[in-house]
């Protein structure tokens, strides 16, 4: 019977073909993944202040007092400074983190009631140079 052995040929083909395709698409979804995981990835060190922060070695003048001033000198400085505790110099910001968890309240969650600056804690690049500054033994 070769009478129908050239009507399968067609069905061989395009069946071969719809499986090509479901590879090429499962390829594209793969691929697709790997992507979106990457991009995953980017968001999360961002978010947690490693490699996407620029690489400084940061010291009180270059620095820490600029992100002090800005961020914190608002409350934290005057007559009457936000729990007693003025951050205007260097003396007075390397006690804060020896005695006053300055680094404990800039790292917690925003939202613990706790967290310094109290609208919306440091930006990810912010809290990095300080807690990089405190472990290289906070240089003026
Ligand atoms: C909007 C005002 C405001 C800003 C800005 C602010 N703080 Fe505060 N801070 C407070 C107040 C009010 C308290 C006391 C209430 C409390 O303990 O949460 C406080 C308490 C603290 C304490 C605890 C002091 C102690 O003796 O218990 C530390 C440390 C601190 N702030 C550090 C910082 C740092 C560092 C920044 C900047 C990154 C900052 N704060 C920005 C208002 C502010």
């Amino acid at each position: 019977m070769s009478y129908c052995a050239g009507c399968f040929e067609p069905f061989v083909i395009s069946s071969y073909l719809y499986i090509m395709n479901i590879q090429i698409v499962s390829i594209g979804l793969v691929g697709f993944l790997v992507i979106l995981n990457s991009c995953q990835y980017n968001v999360d060190s961002m978010l947690y202040g490693t490699s996407d922060c620029p690489a400084i070695e940061a010291t009180y003048q270059s620095h820490i007092s600029g992100i002090i001033d800005s961020e914190c000198a608002g409350c934290h400085s005057g007559n009457n400074p936000a729990a007693g505790l003025a951050l205007t110099n260097y003396d007075q910001v390397v006690a804060a983190v020896s005695y006053s968890g300055l680094t404990h309240r800039i790292q917690l969650p925003l939202s613990d009631p706790d967290v310094m600056p109290p609208n919306g804690g440091l930006d990810a690049c912010e809290l990095d140079a300080i807690l990089n500054w405190v472990e290289s033994g906070s240089p003026y």
